[in-house]
Parts: C-alpha cells; sequence; structure tokens
C-alpha cells in the first residue's frame, strides 16, 4: 500500500511500514519497522539537525562532506565527478518494469521519487515497491540524460538504506564450490565497513547477493534480482548511523549514457522482520509469489533420477536404458541425461558448443528420450550454453564467438572458455542451438550448467567497463527468449553446482542445484545457509552413492533421503548397481515423498538447531494449511557420555493436536503419539535413542537422523 501526505511518502506491507520524508533538497528514511497504526508526530523521528551529514538518504551522492561509499557516483567529460540531485517530485505511478532485466511482479502500482541535477541535466528516479502479502519492499534507480553530451555511470545501486544505531551484525551466506552459502557473522560496530561482494562475473558461490543486518529484536534481510557482479556495502559512521547499498559492483563498471538515455539497475529486495525465522518466511513468500513465474511457479516438482554422479562421462545408450528403467520401477517421474551426450563429449576437454548428438553413445538422442518416455518416465537433458571448447566445431568454424582478448592467452577453467554473451549474434547462435536440442528430444526439464568463472571479457563493440552488465544482459535476453518459447519445460539452474543461486536466475529457472556435494552432512549446512533466503522448492537435492564421492563419508540411504527431502528430492547415482533390497527402500522413500511432497516442496521451511557449528540441526516444511508437516532432526558429532538430545519444532498450529509419527531406519511410518501443536512448537521433545536409530556405526563420519510427520487430528484451523 502506498500512501502520499504533503511530503511524507508512506509504504506500507501487512506487518512493516517505511516512512520516506522529501526535503527541499534531498530524501531521508524516517522509520523502517513494525506497522505503524498513525503516523501521527512522524517529526520526532527527524534528526537533529540537517546538514548534509545528518540525515539518512535514499541515495547517497558524491562530492559532500560524507566520505562513506556513494550510492551514486558520475563522471563527467571534463572530468570532475559532482552531482548535486535534488529532490523535484514523488509520484504514486502504474508500476513498468524495465524490459532488458528480470524483476518482481505482481503489484501494479509503485512510488517513483525523482531527483534533477539542473545544471547537468541528469534525473534519477528511484522506484519503490511494496508487496503487502509478503511483507517485502523493493528498489531500483533509473538514471537519464538530458543532456547533449554523455555521462560515465561509475556506481548507480539499486538500494541504498539508512538507519539509526551501529550496534548491528552483518550475516553472510559466503563459500565456495561445494560449500556454498555458510552463513557468517561480523560485527560492524567497531569494524566501521563491512563489504559483501563478487567478481567472477555471477552472484558466485563466494559471497551470495542476500545478506542480512540483525540486532535484537530486529532484522533487516536484502537480496538483488541480478546474476552478475554484485556488491552489498554496510557502514557504520561517525553520527551513529548505518548505511547499506546493494547493487551492481563498481569494480570494472564504466556505462557510458548517451544524450536521451536511461539505465536501470537490478532491483534490490529488502524485509524487515523481528527475527531471521521471519525473514526467512517473508522472503520465501516473496521468491514464491513474485520471483518465480509460469507454469511450474505453484505445481509439484517430479522426483529425477540423473545418471551424473552415476556414470560420469562412460555411458552407452543400453547403461542409459537401464538406470532409467530402473528409475521408473522405483516410482521416478523423469529421467536427466546429464554431461557427455554430445559432439564427442568423452571428457571434460571438448566439444562444449557442439550441441549435436554424440550418436554412437545415445543412439540418438530423439530416440532415446521416446524409449525413456515409453517408460512412463518424462525426459530432461543437460546443457551447458553459455561456454566452448576449443576442441569444438563450434570454436573452429567460429572462433570469434569465444571470450578471448586479441593477442592475449585465454585463462581456462575446466578446460573451457567461455561465449561472448555481450554479442547479439552469439545470442542468437545460443538461442537456436539450445532451442534446437529442446525439440529434437522434446525436453520437459532442461539442466543449464555454467561451470567456470569469467575472465578475458571482451567485446570489439563492446566498451571495457560495460562488458560485464552487458554479458547478464545477453543471458536474460537469451533466457527471455527461450523460456517464452517453451513454456512447459522445467528449467534447473546450475553453475558448477550452486555458484550462480540468484533471484535472477530463479526468475526464469524455478529451481536451482544447491550444490555439487551430495554428501549429506555436508548439505545440511549448505540447504540450510539457502534457506535463509530461498524456499525449499528451489533447491535441488538428491541422494548419491556411499561413500560420498566428493567427501568420502557414508550415510545409510535412509539418512541421505531424510536430508535431501529439504529440497526437490532426486536420485543421482547408478541404480543399476543398488541392491533389492535398496531398490525397494528407494521405492518406498519415493512413495512418502509424493504423499508428503506438498508440505516439502510448498511448505513453510523451519530451520531448527543451528547447522554452523552446533550439534543438534534439521528443518520442519509445514504445509500452509498446518494440516501436516515432515520434519528432519540431525545429530552431526556423536560423543560419548551425551544423551538427552532434544528439539523443539515450530510453525505448528498451536490450537491443534497432531499424531506425531516416526519414520524407521528403513522406512515406513509409526504412530508415537498424539500431543497438541502448541506443544511440539515449544517444549524440549526427546529425541529417543537417536544414536541408535541408524546403521549409523557401520559408516564413516555419519550422521544421526529421526524423521517424523505431523498430521492434524483435530482443531480448529487457524489458517
Ligand atoms: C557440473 C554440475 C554437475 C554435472 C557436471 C557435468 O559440475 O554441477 O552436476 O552436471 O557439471 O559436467
Amino acid at each position: 500500500m502506498l500512501k502520499i501526505k504533503g511530503n511524507y511518502f508512506i509504504l506500507e506491507t501487512k506487518n512493516t511500514s517505511l516512512v520516506i520524508k522529501s526535503q527541499e533538497t534531498f530524501a531521508e528514511y524516517l522509520y523502517y519497522g513494525p506497522k505503524l497504526s498513525d503516523y501521527t508526530g512522524l517529526e520526532l523521528l527527524a534528526p537533529e539537525d540537517y546538514g548534509w551529514t545528518a540525515p539518512r538518504l535514499v541515495f547517497a551522492q558524491w562530492g559532500y562532506n560524507d566520505f562513506r561509499e556513494p550510492s551514486v557516483h558520475v563522471r563527467f567529460q571534463d572530468g570532475s565527478d559532482k552531482t548535486d540531485f535534488r529532490f523535484h517530485k514523488g509520484k504514486i505511478v502504474a508500476r513498468e518494469t524495465p524490459k532488458e532485466l528480470p524483476y518482481s511482479y505482481g503489484e501494479d502500482k509503485c512510488l517513483k521519487l525523482e531527483f534533477v541535477d539542473a545544471t547537468a541535466k541528469l534525473k534519477l528516479t528511484l522506484c519503490y515497491t511494496a508487496y503487502y502479502d509478503s511483507d517485502v519492499i523493493t528498489s531500483y534507480a533509473t538514471l537519464h540524460n538530458s543532456a547533449k553530451k554523455s555521462v560515465y555511470i561509475e556506481n548507480l545501486a539499486s538500494l541504498c538504506f539508512e538507519t539509526w544505531g551501529k550496534d548491528f551484525n552483518f550475516i553472510t551466506f559466503d563459500g565456495a564450490w561445494g560449500s556454498e552459502r555458510q552463513k557468517h557473522v561480523r560485527p560492524i560496530g567497531t569494524l566501521g565497513k563491512c563489504v559483501n561482494e563478487s567478481f567472477t562475473g555471477s552472484s558466485s558461490p563466494m559471497h551470495n547477493p542476500f545478506v542480512m543486518l540483525e540486532r535484537t529484536g530486529e532484522v533487516y534481510a536484502f537480496n538483488l534480482v541480478y546474476s552478475g557482479n554484485h556488491r552489498e556495502v554496510c557502514d557504520g559512521d561517525e553520527y551513529n548511523r548505518t548505511r547499506m547499498i546493494t547493487g551492481i559492483n563498481p569494480f570494472s563498471f564504466n556505462w557510458e549514457l548517451a544524450p536521451a538515455q536511461d539505465f536501470n539497475t537490478p532491483e534490490a529486495v529488502m524485509a524487515y522482520a523481528p527475527t531471521q525465522e521471519e525473514v526467512s518466511l517473508r522472503m520465501h513468500r516473496f521468491v514464491s509469489e513474485h520471483i518465480i513465474r509460469g507454469k511450474w511457479k505453484k505445481k509439484e516438482r517430479p522426483v529425477l533420477v540423473n545418471n551424473w554422479e552415476g556414470t560420469y562421462f562412460d555411458f552407452t545408450k543400453d547403461k542409459i536404458l537401464a538406470i532409467a528403467q530402473t528409475a521408473a520401477n522405483v516410482g521416478a517421474e523423469l529421467f536427466v541425461l546429464d554431461d557427455g551426450w554430445f559432439g564427442k563429449r568423452d571428457d571434460d576437454f571438448r566439444s562444449l558448443g557442439d550441441w549435436v548428438d554424440h550418436v554412437e553413445k545415445t543412439g540418438g538422442i530423439d530416440k532415446l528420450a521416446d524409449s525413456i518416455r515409453a517408460m512412463g518416465l518424462k525426459f530432461g537433458i543437460w546443457v551447458e550454453p553459455e561456454m566452448v571448447n576449443e576442441d569444438s566445431d563450434l570454436y573452429r568454424k567460429h572462433p570469434e564467438y569465444a571470450m578471448k582478448i586479441p593477442r592475449r592467452e585465454p585463462t581456462r577453467m575446466r578446460n573451457q572458455i567461455m561465449l561472448n554473451l555481450a554479442d547479439p549474434q552469439v545470442q542468437g547462435y545460443v538461442y537456436r542451438a539450445i532451442a534446437r536440442v529442446i525439440e529434437t528430444c522434446k525436453a520437459q526439464y532442461i539442466k543449464w550448467d555454467y561451470n567456470r568463472h569469467m575472465t578475458d571479457c571482451y567485446d570489439r563493440s563492446t566498451r571495457g567497463g560495460e562488458y560485464y552488465h552487458r554479458y547478464i544482459m545477453g543471458l536474460y535476453a537469451v533466457l527471455e527468449k527461450l523460456t517464452a518459447r517453451f513454456p512447459n519445460v522445467l528449467f534447473e539452474s546450475c553453475a558448477s553446482g550452486g555458484c550462480r543461486f540468484d533471484l535472477g536466475m530463479l526468475c526464469y529457472m524455478p529451481q536451482t542445484w544447491t550444490s555439487d556435494n551430495s554428501d549429506a552432512r555436508e548439505r545440511i549446512a549448505i540447504q540450510s545457509g539457502t534457506a535463509h533466503a530461498y524456499p525449499q522448492n528451489t533447491m535441488g537435492a538428491h541422494v548419491s552413492a556411499c561413500p560420498n564421492h566428493q567427501t568420502g563419508n557414508t550415510n545409510s540411504l535412509e539418512a541421505r533421503f531424510r536430508v535431501a527431502c529439504g529440497g526437490v528430492l532426486g536420485y543421482e547415482c547408478d541404480l543399476t548397481k543398488m541392491t533389492e533390497e535398496e531398490l525397494a527402500q528407494i521405492t518406498e522413500q519415493i512413495e512418502f515423498y509424493k504423499k508428503y511432497r506438498t508440505a516439502l516442496q510448498f511448505g513453510e521451511y523451519h530451520r531448527l538447531g543451528n547447522a554452523f557449528g552446533g550439534e543438534v540441526c534439521g528443518y520442519i516444511s509445514v504445509a500452509q494449511n498446518q494440516e501436516t508437516a515432515v520434519a528432519v532432526v540431525t545429530v552431526l558429532h556423536k560423543r560419548t557420555g551425551i544423551f538427552n538430545y532434544r528439539m523443539a519444532f515450530t510453525g505448528l498450529d498451536d490450537n491443534a493436536q497432531y499424531r506425531v509419527l516416526e519414520r524407521g531406519a528403513k522406512g515406513g511410518l509409526k504412530e508415537i503419539c498424539v500431543a497438541s501443536g502448541s506443544l511440539l512448537n515449544r517444549g524440549a521433545i526427546r529425541l529417543q535413542d537417536i544414536l541408535s536409530e541408524t546403521d549409523a556405526r557401520e559408516n564413516s563420519n555419519p550422521i544421526y537422523t529421526k524423521m517424523y510427520v505431523f498430521e492434524r487430528v483435530s482443531g480448529k484451523k487457524s489458517r
């Protein structure tokens, strides 16, 4: 809900209010917090004085006595960089988002605040949208040049937010390949400035764009609808304010804004809530309702079997058919043919770019796909469209399509270089090649991979400082066209696992392969970190073979399944090597998953315990109508002499009673009691015999798990 009262601009969501006040020259944040029922007396929130140092600015320009990170920084042709944007007007208008980037959707009005630099003839517009249902506010900036000369944007953030106090922790989700989105906490009071950013050309496994500022009883959370280099800066200053800036990383960024042109930033997302738990629920609601789009938005996601860890490159048509037949027998719904099906792709040295059949291996993907469909499965296929190997027909024919700097040796990663998606001709090639793959095998699912970071950025017709952003716009243009042409295909994004898990990719692809690390123990922290910002139906989670290929850890099949139920379930192993007993177990697991799939994929997800160094952790996923819930609790480190492992659940209806069922070590459910939701939500429930529940003693570095189902038996529905 948006309101203008004189020079006050009020944005309301179900549980929060944001108040901005315009002055003659600038605009400032007066309030962002729990919803106000009455706005009388807002002047009490103003700062003590109105020098340039005092207010909490909605944008920060350079050239004044504020030496913190600016959110707007423009270079003029005479070499100067001072702007003088002054408040011009604020209005509520129909929301029409720019076309070159993905934006959230679902609200038809926005608040636009305009600021004009009359001397430079520049107009800066901040566009705010309030998502009532999910308690999220978004913002992006547009710079328009009305002068006769170009200006050069060195930095234009999507959001600049400021609040009083420096007593915050800055919470980020960092890692590496195989250990993405591990939670870290830094106090900013003494550190001054804290930065979270990526330089890899993508949102990166090192630092996800989702960050939080937390102090007792208050959490501000921020994210970015963008898949490229990003930067989040929080800066505590001598006036006891904290500024938070998020947007495109100004590193290697310099954008020529020609006369009469606009530059639009990606959209930033912010939420305020009393707890991190509540932030997650609000972010999940926002992602589910206003980011994910298309046919799969609310549709249950199929249980898949993927052959990658089962075969790697070493497969034949018969092998694939045998795995697929076993997948069909155990009740899977989708078979995904991973890397190795095209060109001469028998290893990772060649053929990226040649999206034509490796017929000796597949016997023809069209026929293979038909045979798999005849087994009652959907068919999906892996592609890595943004890349090329130098040993490929594409590279031999079109070396100019590759991302390379003339006269310099390119940096190779996984033996590959990138395609120059900043070039519309290359975008056209990628679009046509992938459309042909989808049409040839009538793919119902695409795994879109991206297996290196970006270097050697160069394009003859692109200014250097514009390259990274133009690449991402090129990628989005291809995805926009492909997803529009194939609206029924389920796309899953992947980047060496979860190296590009962000809201930009989720606008096109409702799922992301969370991590190449499929070890159940490691997955707990990765999935728990990811779930701070992204709902469980966005996270691909697979059961793989043991000893685990990434860590060597061994866990029971049941423990692996329980952890994988925290996302969209799949199996990634050679099912033909499983024993009859294991296959029977998997059949039962898939049946169980399908029965509780609505709760697991679309329920409210709550983290339990602490996956980051805590001893007991897990998750509970509660169906939106609170009729059913599924919980998994894990003890990570068995220690002798420690008993009484306990856990309180959360998210169940306080006014209902639930039948509590426990899954056995090899599947099956056994009723253990009926208990009230309020007791289950608060009591420290004993995890009876958790250490002997699994066949853990036979395994190396195992986890110890319990899985419960809650089914409402009485109590009037509160939702
Ligand atoms: C990446 C992906 C894997 C697999 C391989 C294939 O590493 O993350 O899941 O698809 O590529 O080469």
